[in-house]
């Protein structure tokens, strides 16, 4: 059973509020860390597990991929890729993650950008990911970090002004579903850890090329001095695998 939270109207329109700030942890962290993993995309066959909204599908057209093939469980993101997207290069399909089937050997790069903590189980995900890449092909996938997933809370302990006073790590190693409160009560993530996200790439068969754990450079934090925060601890988790 997959959760469909993006198809929640109040979900949906906070994380879209969220996404159109272009100094947020995502355009200023994620995106320039996983894009930084990629090889060259000119000519490439590209599948993009949890696609969202489609904006790493208009990245890769613009740097001339031959086909970008966006699959997401949410048909309000998917709307939102079609309507922002429109290039016969590209295509978007409803699929639920964990119904996930590949053709072997069809694509030269896979991405999977912060989705796959929404997933119980990460195996099967990889190893069709593992098995849809032509030989020399990538997968690139980033997840909220494990030091962020372990506590359902994902929160700072604050002191009485609410100033931060440290990241709590905790039941680190339970790796099991986490209800959390993100926009709306009740969104569903699954933790793991760093050993699991790795081995599970390696043993469907990929190598680990490079791990990343990104945090915000000196000029981002800047202009926003609160990203100061995300060096305690890091938000992201990115991984890079060869076939
Ligand atoms: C945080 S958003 C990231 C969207 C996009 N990758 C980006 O970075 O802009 C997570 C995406 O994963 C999708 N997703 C979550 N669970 C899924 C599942 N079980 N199967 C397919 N997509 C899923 C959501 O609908 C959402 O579009």
């Amino acid at each position: 059973m997959s959760q469909n939270i993006y198809d929640d109207a109040d979900f949906f329109s906070g994380y879209m509020e969220l996404r159109k700030n272009e100094s947020g942890l995502n355009a200023v962290l994620e995106e320039p860390a996983l894009c930084g993993l990629l090889p060259p995309l000119e000519g490439l066959d590209v599948l993009e597990l949890g696609c969202g909204f489609g904006k790493f599908a208009q990245y890769c057209l613009s740097q001339g991929v031959a086909s970008v093939h966006g699959v997401d469980v949410s048909e309000n993101m998917l709307a939102e890729a079609r309507r922002r997207v429109d290039d016969p290069r590209a295509r978007f399909s409803r699929l639920p993650l964990e119904e996930l089937s590949l053709p072997l050997g069809s694509v030269d790069l896979v991405t999977a950008s912060l989705c796959l903590h929404y997933i119980r189980d990460l195996f099967p995900v990889v190893s069709a990911v593992a098995g849809a890449l032509r030989a020399g092909g990538t997968f690139v996938f980033s997840v909220e970090h494990p030091m962020c997933t372990c506590n359902a809370r994902q929160d700072w302990e604050r002191d009485a002004e609410g100033h931060p006073l440290h990241w709590p790590v905790d039941f680190y190693r339970m790796e099991s579903i986490r209800a959390t409160s993100w926009f709306i009560d009740g969104v569903l993530k699954y933790h793991r850890t760093v050993e699991t996200y790795v081995n599970t790439v390696l043993d469907a068969g990929l190598r680990l090329r490079r791990l990343l754990e990104p945090v915000p450079a000196p000029e981002h934090i800047e202009i926003r001095p609160d990203l100061a925060s995300q060096l305690r601890r890091p938000p992201f988790l990115l991984i890079a695998a060869d076939k």
